[in-house]
C-alpha cells in the first residue's frame, strides 16, 4: 500500500489532519489501535476554543456541534465561596468557548472521513514506523491479523502521549521538558442536571474543584486529590461532601445524582522538541501534554495540524518545503504559550501542600489581582478563549 501521508492515530489530531488534507486533495491513510466503537464511547472533555469551532464549521464538520454544543460566553472563578464571573465575550471582543465532548468531535470526523471515502484502519496492532529520514514505511497488523506495510511520503505521528511515534525521534535529537504536579484530579460523571449555566473553577483551602458538564443529564466534576489516592477510597457520600465543601458559599449547592464513573487524572506538563525528524512530524499529545486546568489539550492538537496541513499542501502542490522545515518552530510557539497558561492557571487555583508561607501569600495576592484587575482578567480570558488559529 502507498499513500502520501501515513497518519498514526485516530484522535483529534490524526482525524482532523486527514480531513484537512482531503479538502486539499491530498491522500492519507489513518491507522489506529482502538476500534471505532471504543473511540466513540470514551467520554472525554471538550472545551472547544472559538478557533476550533470556526475551523470545524468552515470545513463542513460543525453541524452537530452547532446544534448540540453549549456555547459559553464566560465561566466562574469561585474563590473561598464567592463567585466571580469571567466574561469571556466582553473581555475578548466577542470570543466564546463551546462545550462539546471530544468523542463527539471524533464521531463527526470519523463519519465525515468515511463519507468522503477516507481510509481508516481501526483495531490494528504492532504498529511501527521505519526509515523516517529516507522512504518512510508504517508497518502494522490489521484487524484481521494480516501484516501490512504502508509506504508514505510523510508520516504524521498523532498517537498520543504513550504512542510509538515520538520514540522514533532519536533520543540524541529530541529534548523533553517535563513537570509533574504534586496533585491529581479526582473526576466523576454523575447523572444529574447542570448545577450552573457556566463552568465553575473553584479555589478553596481544601483544594481546587471544577464543575463541568457533558449534557442536560450528565455532569462532569473534579476535585484536586493526592495523585496516589485510589477511587475505592471514596464513597459516593464522601465525594459529594468534598465537592459541596469546595464550592459552598452564597447559598450555592451542587445538584447531586448517581455517580457512574470515577477516575484519577494525573497532572503534568510535557513538551518534546523538535516536533519533527526527517519525514516524521508529531502532533497533539504525541508531542505535548498540558494539565487540564486550561482545557487546552484538544485545541492544541487541532492547532498543530492546521500548521501541518498547510505545510503539507505547499509541499505536495509546489514542492515547497519551507512550511515543513518550519513546522516545529511554528507549532511550538503556540504550544509554549498554552503551556505557560495551563501551568499558570493550575498554579493559581490549586492548593500546594509544601508551599512556603511567602508563596502561599503570594498566591492569594495573585488571585486578588485577577479578581480586581480588568487587564489581568483580559489576559486570562484571551488565553482561555484561545488565540486565533491563523
Ligand atoms: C471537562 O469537562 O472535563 C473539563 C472542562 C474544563 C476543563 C477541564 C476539563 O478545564
Amino acid at each position: 500500500m502507498r499513500t502520501q501521508v501515513g497518519i498514526v492515530g485516530a484522535g483529534p489530531a490524526g482525524l482532523m489532519l486527514s480531513h484537512l488534507l482531503h479538502l486539499q486533495g491530498i491522500d492519507s491513510v489513518v491507522v489506529e489501535t482502538r476500534t471505532r466503537e471504543a473511540i466513540e464511547a470514551t467520554i472525554r472533555a471538550g472545551v472547544l476554543e472559538q478557533g476550533t469551532v470556526d475551523l470545524m464549521v468552515e470545513t463542513g464538520v460543525g453541524d452537530r456541534l452547532k446544534r448540540e454544543g453549549f456555547e459559553h460566553g464566560g465561566f466562574e472563578l469561585r474563590v473561598d465561596g464567592e463567585g466571580h464571573r469571567i466574561d469571556l465575550r466582553g473581555l475578548t471582543g466577542g470570543r466564546s468557548v463551546t462545550v462539546y465532548a471530544q468523542h463527539e468531535v471524533l464521531k463527526d470526523l470519523i463519519a465525515r472521513r468515511l463519507e468522503d471515502g477516507g481510509k481508516i484502519a481501526f483495531g490494528v496492532r504492532d504498529t511501527s514506523v521505519h526509515d523516517v529520514t529516507g522512504s518512510p514505511v508504517i508497518r502494522y497488523t490489521d484487524a484481521e491479523g494480516r501484516p501490512q506495510s504502508l509506504e508514505c511520503d510523510v508520516v504524521a505521528g498523532c498517537d498520543g502521549s504513550y504512542g510509538i511515534c515520538r520514540q522514533a525521534i532519536p533520543e540524541s535529537v529530541r529534548q523533553e521538558y517535563l513537570r509533574i504536579y504534586p496533585f491529581g484530579w479526582f473526576g466523576i460523571l454523575a447523572k444529574a442536571p447542570p448545577s450552573a449555566h457556566e463552568l465553575i473553577y473553584a479555589r478553596h483551602d481544601r483544594g481546587f474543584a471544577l464543575i463541568s458538564t457533558r449534557s442536560e443529564t450528565v455532569q462532569r466534576m473534579y476535585f484536586q486529590c493526592d495523585p496516589n489516592d485510589r477511587v475505592d477510597n471514596w464513597s459516593d457520600d464522601r465525594i459529594w461532601a468534598e465537592l459541596q465543601a469546595r464550592v459552598a458559599g452564597d447559598g450555592f449547592r451542587l445538584k447531586e445524582g448517581e455517580i457512574f464513573q470515577r477516575n484519577i487524572v494525573p497532572m503534568r506538563s510535557f513538551v518534546c522538541e523538535p516536533m519533527q525528524h526527517g519525514r516524521l512530524f508529531i502532533a497533539g499529545d504525541a508531542a505535548h501534554t498540558v494539565p487540564p486546568t486550561g482545557a487546552k489539550g484538544l485545541n492544541l492538537a487541532v492547532a498543530d495540524v492546521v500548521v501541518l496541513a498547510r505545510a503539507l499542501e505547499n509541499f505536495f502542490r509546489r514542492n515547497d518545503t519551507a512550511g515543513l522545515d518550519g513546522y516545529s518552530a511554528t507549532a511550538t510557539r503556540r504550544v509554549w504559550r498554552a503551556q505557560h497558561f495551563s501551568w499558570w492557571f493550575t498554579s493559581l487555583m490549586h492548593r500546594f501542600e509544601e508551599v512556603s508561607p511567602f508563596d502561599a501569600r503570594r498566591q492569594r495576592a495573585e488571585l486578588d489581582m485577577v479578581l480586581s484587575s480588568h487587564a489581568a482578567q483580559q489576559v486570562l480570558a484571551e488565553n482561555y478563549a484561545g488565540l486565533p488559529l491563523r
